[in-house]
């Protein structure tokens, strides 16, 4: 079991003693721990030796639509098949002498025994949430890195941001702190430290700075409940 960073400090509220730091212990535990708490961080183990973005998005500079083919036309983000993969590490194909060739056995056991490989998924809203387009989100101008976090920084993938409706909302309201040129969704060394210039603007320097980009947006980001939900 993963324990998010929050952990450490439970200690520190125990310590205080008294009866108002019991109550704010048992307040903070059941507000932490409620589901989405526990997904913040969430990283599966992954088969075989895993998949690295750390290597293959970052070292390699491989675009994520290499592999996550559909993103920009469709609700659902897709997981590349084996052969994607098999087309770099089929046996004899690359200098196995730069990275350890036991490594990538699972890759070729899969491709030769034609199964998927079967990955484990990380991110996941609850199915009473009934519409999330990616599409949508990065035709607008919205970055993988604004949901998913730094993943070319990733050996193993994990959930960088709570996917909490007050997440969705926060965003919804203020898209000035994130959106970026529809182009350069996928640059997300770029992203980052477009990103980090404008938390030092304020609110009104980051609309103007965003006014294009959001005058292109086909509506407002929603807020009703039946946009989400139905
Ligand atoms: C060479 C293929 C490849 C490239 C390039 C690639 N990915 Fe992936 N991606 C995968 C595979 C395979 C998985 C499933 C295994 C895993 O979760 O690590 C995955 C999983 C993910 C997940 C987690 C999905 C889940 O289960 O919730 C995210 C998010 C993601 N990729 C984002 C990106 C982003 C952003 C980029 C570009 C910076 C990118 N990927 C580039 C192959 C790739
Ligand atoms: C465009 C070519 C390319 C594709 C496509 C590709 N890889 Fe790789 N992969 C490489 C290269 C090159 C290395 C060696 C990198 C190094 O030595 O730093 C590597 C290294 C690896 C390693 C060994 C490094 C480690 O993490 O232990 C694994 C495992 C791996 N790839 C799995 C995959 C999987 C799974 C996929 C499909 C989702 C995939 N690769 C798709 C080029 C590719
Ligand atoms: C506005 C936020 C947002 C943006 C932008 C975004 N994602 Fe996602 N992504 C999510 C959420 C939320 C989920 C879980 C969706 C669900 O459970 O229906 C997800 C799921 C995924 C999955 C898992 C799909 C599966 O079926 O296993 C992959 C892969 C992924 N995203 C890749 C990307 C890549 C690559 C980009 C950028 C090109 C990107 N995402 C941009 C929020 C986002
Ligand atoms: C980082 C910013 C950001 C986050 C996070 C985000 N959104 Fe959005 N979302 C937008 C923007 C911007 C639009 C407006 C796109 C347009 O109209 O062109 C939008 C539009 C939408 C739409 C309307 C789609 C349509 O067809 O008009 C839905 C539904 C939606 N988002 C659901 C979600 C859900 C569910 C989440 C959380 C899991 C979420 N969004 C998180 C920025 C975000
Ligand atoms: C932008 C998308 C979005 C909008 C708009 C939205 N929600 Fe949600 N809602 C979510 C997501 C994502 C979750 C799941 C994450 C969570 O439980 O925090 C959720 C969860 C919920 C839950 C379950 C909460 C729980 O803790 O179990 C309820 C109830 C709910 N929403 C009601 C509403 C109502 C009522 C409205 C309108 C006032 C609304 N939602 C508007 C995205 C949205």
């Amino acid at each position: 079991m993963l324990f998010p960073k929050w952990v450490n400090t439970v200690p520190t509220v125990l310590a205080m003693g008294g009866g108002g730091a019991t109550l704010m212990t048992v307040a903070l535990v059941w507000y932490y721990f409620t589901p989405k708490f526990w997904v913040m961080g969430y990283m599966p183990e992954q088969p075989g030796a895993g998949f690295s973005h750390q290597i293959h998005a970052g070292k390699l500079g491989m675009d994520c639509r290499y592999c996550h083919t559909h993103i920009e036309e469709s609700p659902e983000a897709n997981i590349p098949h084996v052969s994607v993969c098999y087309g770099c590490h089929a046996e004899g194909r690359l200098n196995p002498r730069s990275y350890n060739a036991d490594r990538i056995e699972f890759v070729r056991t899969a491709y030769q025994n034609d199964e998927p490989i079967a990955w484990r998924r990380v991110h996941k809203l609850p199915d009473y949430v009934r519409n999330f387009p990616h599409h949508v989100h990065l035709q607008a101008g919205v970055s993988c890195y604004s949901c998913h976090g730094q993943i070319i920084g990733m050996p193993v993938v994990f959930q960088a941001e709570s996917l909490s409706m007050g997440w969705c909302l926060e965003c919804h309201r203020a898209p000035e702190d994130h959106l970026v040129p529809p182009d350069k969704v996928t640059e997300l060394t770029w992203v980052e430290s477009e990103l980090s210039e404008r938390r030092s603007m304020s609110r009104r320097e980051r609309r103007v700075h965003t006014s294009d980009l959001i005058a292109a947006l086909r509506e407002a980001p929603p807020e009703n409940c039946g946009a989400c939900h139905h």
